[in-house]
């Protein structure tokens, strides 16, 4: 089957010509020529979250070309492929089913014939009954003292979604201590070993192949220090439990079948926090709560699948980043929570955007001529403002900016919060509107000099932002914003035309980097790289030996 090419869509040649008739129009006359922008250009999601798309460098007629670019390619089908479990991860050969993982309807969903559901429901049992045991003291360690201290050592998708949600969710949590190690860098060990003690702590070993060398090393490292510590048979039964597709490799480490958590290869890593490896979510937050994460998905899945495209909040957005990212030609987006509990959100999207459509091959297996994924950055508010706003500012490079926030704090103190959402309305104010909005106000000048500097102060605005002002970062709140983002990268995936499901590109780095060990490990003299990576590793070694 030949998938239609993006740039030779009618409406990829409208959206270019559109884009020379509007890209200098400013935000500030968008605004004044149109009473209702805010109305028509805002959405309600249940109450629980308010998404404003009015700031952004677009009229009625973007979207409506955005729209029927969408529709050229196919963006409705590629929807209800991916729900209906169709193998849409062609490279792979296989389903992406993540929202099979929240889908409360309960409705069955057949792969090979069987229906998923039913193992998805098992699984989450065995979670919820061994969290229970683990949180409310009943699981004892070797010695027979409860469980204080939960270690994920996983890495990329096993760690980067379960830390970023136990973050952001930490006002929720029990008295369990959660630690993750991911990083090869033996540093990380280290400290954590300084916090924890072997008879109160469980590890989770969480890969989904169960072949990933950091975690794979991290997880032996830790196992050699505690059996040489502890002298003990029940170390592995009591204390190892692994999250994989690979039960038979975890088994030959030596982890009990029993404790074991499955999850399936329909289920891309870096999609997996609803899976089980969301276990050290439930271990810090409760079963209930990580079902409200869930259901908060769920109902933002419901509104990707049957809301129509005019408004359908993740859609919108990815099409409006294709209007930057490849008309604008805008090489980045920020991500910005006014939210210290979100910290390592921007992070945590990081990898799941530009892991999926970091690719430069379509479906047709040709080489792109157009740009796909954006580089995506960010961090919370108010430090950004302090270190890099400026750029965004002032700068050359046009950096459109999704700010998140929440109306209520979970932590109020004095008028800290009522500052931090102050800071949140007026960033995305001014980059907006720059001086325009204050043109009559401005200050005297009174000498050559003074009107030397202004110039330099002068904000130009036009800074394209989308915001979300949530009610309260809840666990059902916090599934619906990771939901609305999946969906959007999904969106820009299928316009893009490229396989947002797989990730060849890490495999070369992987297994040049086992070539090189064995290198250093022998002190090998002769190998055959480039001079500078020969050069590199012969300093080494000397310097070693
Ligand atoms: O970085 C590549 C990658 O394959 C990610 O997609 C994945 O999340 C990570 O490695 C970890 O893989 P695993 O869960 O198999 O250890």
């Amino acid at each position: 089957m030949k998938h239609p090419i993006p740039n030779q869509t009618n409406s990829w040649k409208n959206l270019n010509i559109h884009f020379k008739e509007i890209h200098n129009l400013h935000l500030f006359d968008l605004f004044k020529n149109d009473n209702n922008r805010f109305k028509n250009f805002s959405f309600n999601f249940k109450n629980k979250l308010l998404v404003d798309i009015s700031k952004n460098r677009i009229t009625n007629t973007t979207i409506k070309i955005l729209l029927n670019l969408a529709k050229e390619m196919n963006l409705s089908q590629a929807i209800e492929s991916m729900f209906c479990g169709e193998k849409i991860n062609l490279t792979e050969q296989r389903p992406v089913l993540h929202t099979a993982l929240r889908n409360f309807s309960n409705n069955p969903i057949f792969f090979n014939e069987s229906d998923i559901m039913l193992e998805i429901n098992k699984v989450l049992n065995k979670m919820k009954y061994f969290s229970e045991k683990i949180i409310n003291g009943t699981w004892k360690g070797y010695s027979g003292k409860s469980i204080q201290n939960v270690v994920n050592i996983g890495i990329g998708g096993s760690d980067l979604g379960p830390k970023m949600v136990t973050e952001a969710l930490r006002f929720y949590k029990n008295h369990l201590n959660i630690f993750f190690i991911s990083n090869i860098d033996g540093t990380e060990i280290f400290n954590i070993l300084k916090l924890i003690d072997f008879e109160t702590t469980i590890f989770l070993i969480s890969s989904k192949t169960f072949t990933t060398q950091e975690t794979i090393v991290n997880f032996k490292t830790i196992k050699d220090i505690f059996f040489k510590k502890v002298n003990n048979k029940n170390i592995l039964d009591k204390h190892f439990f692994a999250i994989t597709v690979n039960e038979n490799e975890a088994m030959r480490y030596g982890i009990t079948k029993e404790n074991i958590f499955k999850l399936w290869d329909w289920v891309g890593g870096r999609y997996s926090l609803w899976s089980a490896m969301g276990l050290s979510i439930i271990l810090s937050l409760g079963f209930d709560n990580f079902i409200q994460l869930l259901s908060g998905a769920y109902d933002m899945d419901i509104h990707f699948r049957t809301t129509s495209f005019e408004k359908n909040i993740p859609v919108l957005l990815g099409l409006i980043g294709i209007w930057y990212n490849n008309f604008f030609n805008s090489e980045t987006e920020a991500i910005l929570p006014y939210d210290q509990y979100l910290y390592n959100f921007p992070m945590y999207i990081q990898q799941s955007n530009m892991e999926s459509n970091g690719k430069n091959i379509d479906k047709n297996g040709n080489k792109v001529s157009w740009q796909t994924g954006p580089i995506i950055w960010g961090t919370v508010g108010t430090n950004g403002q302090h270190s890099f706003y400026q750029l965004i500012h002032q700068g050359t490079k046009l950096i459109p900016c999704d700010f998140i926030a929440s109306i209520f704090s979970h932590n109020p103190i004095n008028d800290h919060h009522v500052i931090l959402l102050s800071n949140f309305f007026a960033q995305t104010h001014a980059l907006a509107f720059g001086q325009n909005f204050y043109k009559n106000n401005n200050l005297k000048k009174n000498t050559l000099h003074d009107e030397y500097v202004e110039k330099f102060k002068f904000f130009e605005g036009n800074r394209p932002s989308n915001s979300f002002l949530f009610q309260k970062m809840d666990p059902y709140s916090l599934g619906v914003l990771i939901s609305l983002y999946e969906h959007k990268i999904f969106t820009q995936g299928v316009i893009f035309n490229i396989f947002s499901f797989d990730q060849w590109g890490v495999e070369l780095g992987k297994n040049i980097s086992n070539n090189i060990f064995k290198n250093l490990v022998n002190k090998k003299k002769e190998f055959n790289y480039d001079s500078s990576t020969e050069g590199l590793i012969n300093f080494y070694n000397n310097i070693k030996k």
